[in-house]
């Protein structure tokens, strides 16, 4: 049908290596099918791939999925690697791959299967029918400011520091991207900041409201602080759209976001850089972490990778038909009761990871009779 997509697949370690084969079985599914043909390269990222070269991530590593029509990436870390010195530690290979990537906008969709409204914390009328967007900076902010460190100051006093940091153009660029999103949707964006604290946010929203006065004016905008940001997520979350936000507000909010939906094992998440040559970088993965706590048990939910797989059929390859088999596949998969330990609910049936991946390809292999 299509010129094969070159996809490069990072596992990385823990319950990301679990969730991935999960997606390989789905890929194979559509190469015999759909006739959906990726060539599909593996590499390491995290705790695996320091153990392994000494590095969270190589240089050859980086270069493949630069290459990459796509990258898809799993989840990195685990105890036995925190305590290696920061640029060692599985979760700096994360960050370099974003960086390198070029990858400053990060799509943390919080949607709410309706099989699932009763699955969250929150109660069901608050959330069922959700449907926000995240958008997170992605390779800026405190995550990346100079200067940072912990410096020594004698007499047994240490000093760390990181530096909070956006120019105009990195907060227009993705506030740009949270615009756009908005134009497709219900047209409203929230900016989400701490401007009346910090330097770096009186700009973030400066810049904000002038790109929406010069480009956006159809564009609802409000702006919220961050703390009240959290708490207006857990209060009555349908009054968000697009929320665009830094980094690590971002990273804090979108795990808020994603009890909502009844579980961190439910948020996928899109990683896109700036197009270049006819081509936008991208990367997807999972919104969650390599959780220990149930890495090798069989238990972890793989349905925000699964989800994360059908962002990059949809965000890359631009096809949603196929991204909607998928989909359709998880709502039926849930309705029909099976459920992850971590989206269990009385009277539903707890499955394996292996178990939940059976019935999604069960699914898939009726849509496509
Ligand atoms: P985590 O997201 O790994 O886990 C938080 C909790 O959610 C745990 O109880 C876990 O069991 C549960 N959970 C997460 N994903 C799940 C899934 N798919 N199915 C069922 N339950 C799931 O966060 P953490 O425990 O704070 O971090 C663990 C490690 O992961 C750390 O090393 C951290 O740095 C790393 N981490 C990596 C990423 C990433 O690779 N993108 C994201 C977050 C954390
Ligand atoms: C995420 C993770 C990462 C982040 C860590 C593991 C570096 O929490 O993707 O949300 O903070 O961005
Ligand atoms: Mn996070």
């Amino acid at each position: 049908m299509t010129a094969n997509k070159q996809l490069l697949m990072l596992p990385g370690d823990g319950i990301g290596r679990e969730v991935m084969a999960v997606t390989e079985r789905v890929i194979d599914w559509y190469a015999k099918y759909r006739s959906l043909q990726f060539d599909v390269e593996h590499d390491l990222i995290g705790g695996i791939a320091f153990d392994t070269h000494g590095t969270p991530l190589t240089d050859s590593a980086i270069e493949r999925a630069k290459q990459a029509d796509a990258v898809l990436l799993g989840a990195v870390g685990g105890p036995q690697w925190d305590g290696l010195a920061r640029e060692h530690k599985p979760e700096a290979g994360l960050l370099k791959i974003r960086k390198e990537m070029g990858l400053f906008a990060n799509l943390r969709p919080a949607v709410v299967f309706p099989a699932l409204a009763e699955a969250s914390t929150l109660k069901t009328e608050l959330v069922s029918g959700l449907d926000i967007m995240v958008v997170r900076e992605l390779t800026g902010g405190i995550y990346f400011g100079e200067p940072r460190g912990i410096d020594d100051l004698g007499g047994g006093e240490r000093k760390g520091f990181n530096t909070m940091v956006y120019t105009t153009e990195e907060v227009r660029r993705i506030a740009r991207v949270a615009f756009d999103l908005a134009k497709k949707r219900n047209g409203r964006v929230c900016s989400v900041d701490k401007a009346n604290v910090l330097d770096v946010s009186i700009l973030w929203r400066e810049e904000v409201i002038a790109l929406h006065q010069e480009e956006y004016p159809d564009i609802e905008l409000s702006h919220m602080y961050v703390d009240n940001a959290a708490m207006q997520l857990v209060r009555d979350p349908k009054q968000f759209d697009v929320i665009v936000t830094g980094n690590m507000f971002g990273d804090i909010l979108s795990d808020a976001a994603a009890m909502l939906t009844g579980s961190l094992g439910m948020l996928p998440s899109a990683s896109l850089g700036a197009e270049a040559g006819g081509r936008i970088p991208s990367l997807y993965e999972p919104v969650h972490g390599s959780a220990p706590d149930i890495a090798g048990k069989d238990m972890a939910n793989p349905l925000a990778t699964l989800q994360s797989f059908s962002m990059m059929l949809r965000y890359s390859f631009d096809l949603a038909e196929e991204a909607q088999l998928l989909e359709t596949a998880i709502e039926r998969v849930l309705e029909s009761g099976l459920r992850t330990a971590d989206i269990m609910q009385d009277g539903k049936a707890r499955v394996s990871t292996s178990t939940m991946a059976d019935a999604i390809l069960r699914e898939l292999d009726k849509a496509a009779d």
